[in-house]
């Protein structure tokens, strides 16, 4: 075990970040218990590849704890009794699909949930809870870079629940000392990319010769994380980071999704086509994290740069769509 070994509860451990935090973890020396529900987000099967390794490999098998359920109707308590840090990833993702009936989805997993686990760390040992929100809760920013200060103004029922789930962390802290803090992730990417992601969806339509779609005029910028960056980052908050407090986790790689398809033109090797359509509603023109507060009080400092992440991407996709490939 060394210094950074420790043991987790992590909710959302069979999503596309929960799965890749439960590896480093293990890797790190530590102990992981794993919550999921499967929801119907994306198919189960791509969850469960998420976790195989987890579930089956030597190195991780004997660390890896898995229980499957909603975390708003489980008595969690047991297992907060014997975790050091809690890393609350479960969620309803996906801005575009929040309005209208669906929002029922978004409010049970990212808000109920949220106050459910909140209360059950009353009277608990836990050294941290570290909460997953989103750039979503800046909306359309008045001032670029966005620094946590920004006033908040999400423009996605989805940026509405977790600028909630933020808030009642922030209260369960004030009231009952839970020491809680939030994590700010923009646009994060890399091998197990969720499908409804666009370069997951790039990639894959590349791979297999398909069209795909770019919604607005592409010009529009995000600031891309890479994975192996956002779990860093979130284990330096448990380690590191200040209770009542938020973090940007921003990728430096912020670019025009336009320069995207020209670096995927060269990675891929490929010609493909695409249709631009009308951008969507919830989606912003622009994201762009200052990450100095996260650089000073959590040492975060991105190490992977767009392409390389993207060529790491686009490995996986390669992999993981093989068989698709030759039928
Ligand atoms: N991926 C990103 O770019 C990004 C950006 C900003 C914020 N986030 C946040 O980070 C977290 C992880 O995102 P992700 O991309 O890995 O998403 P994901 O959908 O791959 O993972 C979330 C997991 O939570 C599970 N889940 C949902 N509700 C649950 C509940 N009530 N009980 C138990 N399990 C539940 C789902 O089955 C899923 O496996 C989410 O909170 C998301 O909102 C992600």
């Amino acid at each position: 075990m060394n210094q950074d070994s420790f043991t987790a509860l992590i909710t959302g451990a069979a999503g596309f970040i929960g799965s890749h935090l439960s590896e480093k973890i293990i890797q790190l020396g530590g102990n992981v218990y794993g919550i999921d529900s499967f929801t119907d987000y994306y198919p189960r099967k791509i969850k469960e590849d998420n976790i195989s390794m987890l579930q089956s490999n030597e190195q991780f098998k004997h660390h890896f704890h898995f229980i499957e359920g909603s975390l708003q109707h489980m008595l969690i308590k047991p297992i907060l009794n014997k975790v050091d840090y809690v890393f609350h990833l479960a969620a309803q993702a996906g801005v575009r699909t929040s309005w209208d009936k669906n929002f029922y989805a978004y409010t049970t997993n990212n808000i109920n949930a949220t106050q459910h686990l909140l209360e059950e760390c009353q009277n608990t040992q836990i050294k941290k809870l570290i909460f997953a929100s989103s750039s979503s809760v800046y909306g359309n920013a008045k001032t670029l870079p966005m620094n946590e200060h920004h006033v908040l103004s999400p423009v996605s029922p989805y940026g509405v629940t977790k600028m909630v789930g933020e808030q009642l962390c922030f209260l369960y802290h004030k009231t009952f000392s839970i020491p809680v803090l939030s994590l700010r992730y923009f646009t994060v990417f890399g091998p197990r990319q969720r499908p409804d992601m666009a370069f997951h969806k790039f990639m894959k339509n590349i791979l297999l010769g398909r069209p795909f779609t770019i919604y607005g005029d592409g010009k529009q910028t995000r600031d891309f994380t890479f994975i192996d960056d956002a779990v860093t980052g979130t284990i330096n908050a448990a380690l590191h980071g200040i209770p009542g407090e938020i973090y940007n986790i921003g990728g430096g790689n912020r670019a025009e999704l336009n320069k995207v398809i020209e670096q995927l033109k060269e990675i891929t090797g490929s010609s493909f086509t695409f249709e631009h359509q009308e951008s969507q509603k919830g989606d912003v023109q622009d994201t762009y994290a200052d990450i100095n507060k996260a650089n000073n009080e959590i040492h975060y400092r991105p190490t992977i740069s767009l392409k390389e992440g993207l060529k790491q991407q686009w490995q996986w996709i390669l992999n993981y769509f093989k068989e698709e490939r030759n039928t």
